[in-house]
C-alpha cells in the first residue's frame, strides 16, 4: 500500500521539495472545489478505459467504488486534503490508491492532469451555469413584475441626466430586462464552447492507449470534442469568453445600480430600496446608505479586473501546457461567486423596490417633460419643425419665468405664441397624453409596455 501522502510524482526528483515551494505551487487550496467534476472525469475516464480493455470490468467497478467513497469522504468533511499532494486530481489519486491499492494506480493510464485539469474547469463553468441561468430568470422575473406593476407610473426620461421626455417606469424597466436577455443569450453562446471535452489530449499530443473520445463525450454530457490535443490542453478562451459575459452582465448591473442610486437620494427620491437593502451611518442618524447597488457598481470593477487577468494570462503561453494556467482558477471562480452574489441579491432587491409615484411625476412635470410634444402638434398643424421649436422654446422660457408647467398654461397663454394652437392642445400637454402617443414597437405607451411584457413571459425559459 502506498501512504496516503507519499508525492504521487516525485520519481525523478531526488531532492524534496523545498517545503515553501511545495506550498507555492500547490493549487488544492483552491482548486478542491471541483472535488466532484474531477470524480465524474475519472469515473468516465475508467468507464471509457473498460471499454477499450484497457481496464478489467473488475477493475473498472474497484475505482468507481473507490471513487464514490472518496466522493462521500469528501461531501461528509471527512477527507483529509493535503499540499504535500499539490491539487485536487492529485489528492483524490492519492486517496484512491490508499483505498484500493494496486489497481487505483491504473485509473491514470491514457491521461494526464493537463487534459484532466482543462476537463475539470469547464465541467464546473459548465454545472455552474444552471445556478447562473436561474438567478438571472429570477432577475429577468422581478423586473417584469416591477415593470407590470407601473406600466402606467409617469417618469421624467433622462438624457445627458437632464428631463427629456416622459417615459413609464414600466418602460424604464424593460430596457433593463431587454439587456439581460442579451446577456442570458451570450451565455447560451458561450456554453456552446465551454461544453466541448478535452480529455485524451493526455499531457499535449495524445495517448498510445486506444482511447474512446467519443464515449467519454457522451458519459460527461459533452457536445463537442477538443479536437487538437495541443489546443485542448492549453487554451483558456472559454473562460476569457464567460469572464466576458460576466463582465457585460456586470457593467449593466453597474449602470442600472447608478439609477437606483441617483433615485434614492433625497434629491430625487423617487423609489425606496427597503431597509434590508441598505445601511445606517455608524455616524450619522438620518442616513439610509444604497450599500447594495453601490456594491454591485465597485463588484464589477473585480469581474473587470478578473478579465485582464486571464487574458494577461494566456499572452505569453506557447503551446502547450504551462504551469501558468494553473492561476486560470481563481479569477474564474471569483468571477461566478461575483456573478452569482450579484444576480441573487439583485433578484432580491428588485423584488422589494417601492416606487414614489408621486415624485416621479412632480419631477415629470417640472422639466417641461413635453416640450417635443408641443413642436410635434404644431408640426401636425402645419408648422415647420424648427419654427415649431422656436415657439416652444419660448414657451418654456415663458413658463420658467411664471412657474407653470407648459400642461398649467391656459390656453390663451399659450396662443400668444403660435395661432395654430387651439384646445385640443392639452390632449398632448398632459404627461398621460405624451406618453400614451408614442404607442407603437418599442414606444413608452402603457399599452405597448404590456405587451412587451407579455412577449417576454411568453419567451422566458
Ligand atoms: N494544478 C494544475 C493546474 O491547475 C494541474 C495540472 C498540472 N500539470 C502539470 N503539468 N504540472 O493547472
Amino acid at each position: 500500500m502506498t501512504a496516503p501522502n507519499k508525492k504521487l510524482s516525485s520519481a525523478r526528483l531526488t531532492q524534496p521539495t523545498n517545503a515553501f515551494v511545495e506550498e507555492f505551487t500547490a493549487s488544492v487550496q483552491f482548486d478542491q472545489r471541483m472535488y466532484q467534476q474531477d470524480i465524474e472525469g475519472s469515473i468516465a475516464h475508467a468507464t471509457m478505459l473498460a471499454s477499450v480493455d484497457v481496464l478489467t470490468e473488475v477493475e473498472r467497478d474497484q475505482i468507481i467504488a473507490g471513487l464514490n467513497i472518496i466522493l462521500s469522504e469528501i461531501e461528509e468533511d471527512q477527507f483529509e486534503w493535503s499540499i504535500a499532494q499539490e491539487d485536487v486530481h492529485m489528492n483524490i489519486e492519492a486517496r484512491l490508491i490508499a483505498l484500493t491499492g494496486e489497481v487505483g494506480k491504473k485509473l491514470h493510464t491514457g491521461r494526464s492532469r493537463n487534459d484532466q485539469v482543462a476537463t475539470d474547469v469547464r465541467l464546473y463553468l459548465r454545472d455552474m451555469m444552471t445556478p447562473i441561468t436561474a438567478e438571472l430568470n429570477r432577475l429577468q422575473t422581478a423586473l417584469l413584475n416591477v415593470a407590470e406593476r407601473e406600466a402606467e407610473t409617469i417618469m421624467p426620461g433622462f438624457t445627458h441626466l437632464q428631463t427629456a421626455q416622459p417615459v413609464t417606469f414600466g418602460h424604464h424597466m424593460m430596457a433593463w430586462y431587454e439587456m439581460l436577455v442579451r446577456d442570458a443569450e451570450r451565455m447560451e453562446d458561450c456554453a456552446k464552447r465551454v461544453n466541448s471535452l478535452p480529455l485524451g489530449a493526455a499531457a499535449l499530443a495524445g495517448t498510445t492507449f486506444p482511447i474512446d473520445r467519443e464515449l467519454t463525450a457522451k458519459l460527461l454530457g459533452f457536445d463537442r470534442i477538443c479536437l487538437n490535443s495541443l489546443d485542448a490542453v492549453s487554451d483558456r478562451d472559454f473562460a476569457i469568453e464567460f469572464n466576458s459575459f460576466a463582465s457585460i452582465l456586470m457593467m449593466h448591473l453597474s449602470r442600472f445600480s447608478e439609477e437606483l442610486i441617483i433615485w434614492s437620494s433625497a434629491q430625487f427620491d423617487f423609489v425606496d430600496l427597503g431597509d434590508s437593502f441598505c445601511t445606517g451611518s455608524s455616524i450619522m442618524p438620518q442616513k439610509k446608505n444604497p450599500d447594495v447597488p453601490e456594491l454591485i457598481r465597485g463588484k464589477t470593477s473585480r469581474v473587470y479586473g478578473n478579465m485582464f487577468n486571464l487574458f494577461t494570462l494566456m499572452k505569453n503561453q506557447p503551446l502547450a501546457y504551462n504551469k501558468d494556467n494553473q492561476e486560470d482558477k481563481e479569477p474564474l471562480f471569483d468571477t461566478i461567486d461575483t456573478l452569482l452574489g450579484s444576480l441573487r441579491v439583485y433578484a432580491d432587491m428588485m423584488a422589494a423596490i417601492t416606487v414614489k409615484k408621486d415624485n416621479m411625476r412632480n419631477a415629470a412635470l417640472r422639466g417641461y417633460a413635453t416640450a417635443t410634444d408641443l413642436a410635434d402638434y404644431l408640426v401636425r398643424k402645419g408648422v415647420a419643425f424648427r419654427d415649431a421649436h422656436e415657439v416652444v422654446g419660448l414657451s418654456v422660457a415663458y413658463g420658467i419665468k411664471h412657474h407653470k408647467d407648459l400642461s398649467e398654461m391656459s390656453l390663451e397663454e399659450l396662443q400668444a405664441f403660435s395661432d395654430q394652437i387651439s384646445d385640443d392642445v392639452f390632449d398632448v400637454l398632459t404627461l398621460e397624453g405624451s406618453v400614451a402617443a408614442r404607442n407603437h414597437l418599442g414606444g413608452t405607451a402603457p399599452e405597448q409596455v404590456i405587451k412587451a411584457i407579455k412577449v417576454a413571459r411568453s419567451q422566458q425559459k
